[in-house]
């Protein structure tokens, strides 16, 4: 890993969001938690795990002993200005030594475009620019029942935190405590069923795990949102719901629970050029306290936002 830096004293997830704020990091604010890593990393593997879909692992200590549930890296490829910008990937799961301690990090990617085009043919010993951790992570809080909902390649932050709230695994330094629910649910949507990754770790893990396609090849043919409302009424436990996907099935969970009148998470997939809220790409609107909305930064201040504060794209802005 060579040429690495940290970026002593940037507090990413700081509050001020203004844009003289975001440009000028606070030197005060070094807290090792939020320190950013920026350096280049050797993969370890790149396997096709579904169709168009693949796990990349590389060696970094010390994102991989940071790094919590629902944040995320930025991968850009060395040596090259095209593209220019890296691409935020969620952590998916660490790679552990034989002592059980955090050495690597795992992501899943999907072949869409640019960079995961260029990723795919990335072969062990091929290096990347990685910098992170980044964004906020969802919280640890306790829950009795956690329904996790993904569309597509929105799974990817859901096997490290169903993995901690079933205590299974921690993250984080110091490790965040765990176990903090007493049973998780997995709703997973794809269109068909080649796209679907092994669900074999989320099932050992003990997570429930609920499939459905679009076009009924595997699971429940359907939308992955038809799932939900059995789902938590299965057991009559308190729940809270995460999402991540494509924004129009979001913004459907988050009706969805709006409606059962439960909380709920998403993590936002914007398009992001410096992850470090610095250049104001990945902004969302969020409503406040006045009644009104706000920008917020999905890289800084999310990409975990709780759903009802949202103004998604197919509403009227407030
Ligand atoms: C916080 C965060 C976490 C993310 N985690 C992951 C992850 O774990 N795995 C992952 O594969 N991606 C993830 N993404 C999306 C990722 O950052 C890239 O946008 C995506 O991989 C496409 O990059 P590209 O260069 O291959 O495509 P580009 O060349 O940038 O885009 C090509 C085309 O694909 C479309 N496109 C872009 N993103 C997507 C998408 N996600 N699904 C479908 N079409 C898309 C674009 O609209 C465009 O038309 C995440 C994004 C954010 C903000
Ligand atoms: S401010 Fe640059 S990606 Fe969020």
């Amino acid at each position: 890993m060579g040429n690495e830096t940290f970026s002593e004293g940037f507090d990413h997830r700081q509050k001020d969001r203004s844009p003289s704020a975001g440009t000028c990091p606070s030197l005060e604010a070094a807290r090792d938690a939020n320190r950013v890593w920026h350096g280049a990393v050797e993969i370890l593997s790149n396997e096709r795990i579904a169709l168009q879909t693949y796990r990349l692992q590389f060696l970094c200590p010390p994102i991989a002993r940071r790094i919590t549930p629902g944040q995320f890296v930025m991968v850009r490829l060395p040596g090259s200005v095209d593209p220019l910008f890296g691409r935020a990937l969620a952590l998916y799961d660490l790679v552990r030594d034989q002592a059980g301690l955090a050495v690597g990090v795992q992501l899943v990617y999907r072949v869409v475009g640019r960079v995961t085009g260029i990723l795919a043919q990335k072969a062990p010993g091929d290096r990347l620019e990685v910098w992170g951790p980044l964004g906020n992570g969802f919280p640890a809080d306790p829950v009795p029942h956690l329904v996790m909902v993904a569309g597509g390649i929105g799974f990817t932050p859901f096997l490290a935190l169903g993995q901690e709230a079933l205590g299974r695994r921690q993250y984080g330094t110091p490790a965040r405590s765990a176990p903090w629910a007493e049973k998780v649910s997995f709703c997973y949507g794809e269109s068909t069923a080649a796209f679907l990754a092994p669900l074999d770790e989320f099932q050992q893990t003990g997570i429930e795990v609920h499939i459905s396609t679009e076009d009924g090849s595997r699971g429940r043919q359907g939308l992955v949102t038809e799932l939900i409302e059995p789902v938590v009424a299965q057991t009559g436990l308190p729940c809270r719901i995460v999402c991540c996907g494509p924004e129009p099935m979001m913004a459907a969970t988050a009706q969805i629970a709006r409606r059962l009148g439960l909380p709920c998470l998403v993590s936002l997939e914007r398009p992001m050029a410096c992850g470090l809220g610095v250049c104001f790409s990945c902004v969302v609107r969020v409503r406040d306290e006045s009644g009104g909305w706000d920008y917020r930064r999905a890289c800084a201040e999310g990409p975990i936002f709780d759903a009802h504060q949202i103004v998604w794209d197919t509403e009227e802005s407030g």
